[in-house]
């Protein structure tokens, strides 16, 4: 199994090496991104320009030796540059670049709604609410696409807990920054904006639902959801949001921006699942990045062991 629950690991594992997860040069990219220029330069190691080509080789080498989870890693190069983001293109090869030099700090978190305290988090301390560690995760397109991906994160029910949910929240509600002069997309009408998601209060309380700041052992680059973006791996790619401003407790099942955009083809709750077609192309197989040929999907994204009674009595046809 290529996951393992946050207490299971090992903190040898969870820090393997100086080398790869390098918690000075987190720390020192913690410190860099508080300046604009300090971003820019922490993001051209990050985005592959300048000398990041033989920087991003050696993050992939160092972490494929370090990597314990028996499956091949995404290269930094190809998880950087192969992206969905709307608000920057739709065309997966220029987000990289139009995402450059986005700047993430000041980046304010609110957690509201239906809790005790509610809460503006700067970002800086939203990240110290629990330590980030290595999780390693497949992401699944509903293109038909997948990656392996080293975030650095933790469980987004720590974040929860900190504003104390009621009773009567239901449903979480996230939201991504709307702001057309940062996220030039924005611009246009391609989707709805801002760009919205949402997951039943359990789903986001599972331990493998993860609040990601960032990968291979370094801050979360601008194309990838910086500062901060969610990762829920037993779902399709699109329900992990990305560069998140809000937060919100609801006792609805909040609208999210694929249903908006093709209800029969986006449902609320997008597990992977093999037996579910697209309505527009299989979903049985999938295409890993870096790889030939294609793979068969797995149940819940491989992740069945784990999350798959949190939908026990469903039809999970009905509720795609
Ligand atoms: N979040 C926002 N705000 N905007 C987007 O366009 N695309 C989604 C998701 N989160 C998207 C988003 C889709 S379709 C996928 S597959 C993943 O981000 C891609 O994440 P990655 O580029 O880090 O691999």
């Amino acid at each position: 199994m290529l996951v393992k629950e946050p207490q299971d690991i090992k903190s040898s594992e969870i820090t393997p090496k100086e080398v790869y997860l390098n918690r000075r040069t987190f720390m020192k990219g913690a410190a860099l991104a508080a300046s604009a220029a300090g971003t820019g330069l922490l993001y051209r190691v990050l985005t592959g320009t300048g000398k990041s080509s033989t920087n991003s080789e050696a993050a992939t080498e160092t972490a494929q030796a370090a990597n314990s989870s028996g499956e091949k890693l995404t290269s930094l190069q190809d998880i950087t540059h192969y992206n969905n983001f709307y608000e920057f293109s739709t065309s997966k090869g220029a987000v990289a670049g139009k995402a450059a030099g986005f700047v993430t700090r000041p980046w304010t978190v609110a957690v509201e709604g239906l809790v005790g305290k509610p809460r503006i988090f700067d970002i800086d301390d939203l990240m110290k609410i629990a330590p980030s560690e290595e999780r390693i995760y497949r992401l699944r397109c509903v293109e038909g696409w997948s990656m392996v991906i080293p975030w650095l994160g933790f469980s987004l029910a720590k974040l929860l807990d900190q504003v104390q949910p009621t009773s009567a929240a239901k449903y979480v509600e996230f939201v991504t920054l709307q702001d057309p002069s940062r996220m030039p997309n924005q611009n246009t009408d391609v989707l709805d904006w801002p760009y919205i998601e949402g997951l039943r209060l359990d789903e986001a309380m599972h331990p493998l639902a993860t609040l990601a700041t960032g990968l291979y052992g370094e801050m979360l680059p601008p194309q990838n959801g910086a500062p901060i973006r969610l990762v829920v791996p037993w779902k399709y790619g699109f329900k992990s949001i990305k560069s998140i401003v809000k937060i919100r407790l609801v006792d609805y099942q909040p609208s999210t921006t694929w249903n908006i955009y093709a209800p029969r083809e986006y449902g609320f709750y997008s597990n992977v699942n093999p037996k579910v077609n697209h309505p527009r192309w299989s979903q049985a197989k999938e295409r890993r990045i870096g790889e030939f040929g294609l793979r068969d999907t797995l149940p819940f994204n491989g992740y069945g062991d784990e999350a798959a009674r949190l939908y026990d009595g469903m039809d999970l046809k009905v509720n795609f």
